[in-house]
């Protein structure tokens, strides 16, 4: 059986103070709530640290929204996974949307993360998704192929327990549009099927791999998404970052 997730991704948001609350208010709020449920939260990497002191013990996880594949070197302005599992990281995102648009990262140099983090006891939660004119053209299935194939190839399969999928169509994301649930069963089932195809006996591996959606999911669209029979969760921006929102998801 695959768990419930409800991950929570800050971005670039709140201060230092804003983080410190909406933190405690999580650790006061959400395990009574999260009866057979998963949290993780994402916070922006400079709250990192306040946040995990704050969650230690709480049962709610604490993730990166980025790592740099490498131990401890000269590599100015990144984060190593070796700093991160020091402050009880256990998490971290890979190849967001909003990084592969502005930044350029490629389902390659996300492959090399992925690998990383999971050879270092990491979950690596990869990020996948179609652009709205994607969509339109008919590219849904080959993109997200593509970047499933692309960033997942040559991971062990023994490490796959380790890696969570999220599937985040850049048009829905902090659009307020949010892809139907029949739409994104059916990118799921797909990211599951190619998930499958990577091992000759993939098909265990695939479905005990949770996948997440991400796009707009707010407390009155998250029940019905999560009744699709691949949807396991939720990566969630805009309505993770209040509490009350945040708890109104579990
Ligand atoms: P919104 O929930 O604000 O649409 O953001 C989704 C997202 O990008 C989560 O990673």
């Amino acid at each position: 059986m695959r768990p419930k997730i409800i991950a929570g991704n800050w971005k670039m948001n709140l201060s230092e103070k804003e983080a410190i609350e909406l933190a405690k208010g999580i650790r006061d709020q959400i395990p009574g709530i999260a009866k057979g449920k998963q949290a993780v939260i994402f916070p922006s990497s400079i709250h990192l640290a306040a946040v995990s002191r704050i969650l230690e013990g709480s049962g709610v996880q604490v993730g990166a929204q980025n790592i740099y594949p490498s131990g401890l070197t000269a590599m100015t302005g990144e984060t190593s996974p070796d700093q991160l599992s020091e402050l009880g990281i256990s998490h971290a995102l890979v190849g967001h949307s909003e990084r592969r648009q502005f930044l350029a990262e490629s389902s390659d140099f996300c492959n090399r993360k992925i690998s990383f983090l999971v050879q270092n006891g990491f979950t690596a939660v990869y990020c996948v998704g179609e652009t709205l004119s994607e969509r339109e053209a008919g590219k849904t299935f080959e993109i997200l192929g593509s970047q499933i194939k692309e960033g997942l190839k040559s991971i062990h399969s023994h490490h796959f327990s380790r890696i969570w999928v999220a599937y985040e169509p850049v048009w829905a994301i902090g659009t307020g549009k949010v892809a139907t649930p029949k739409q994104a069963q059916e990118a799921h089932a797909f990211i599951r099927k190619e998930i499958a195809g990577l091992f000759q006996n993939g098909i265990e591996i695939a479905n005990s791999t949770p996948i997440l959606y991400g796009g707009s999911v707010k407390p009155d669209n998250i029940k019905e998404l999560l009744s699709e029979p691949d949807i396991d969760g939720g990566l969630v921006g805009g309505a993770s970052q209040k509490i009350g929102s945040y708890a109104g998801l579990f």
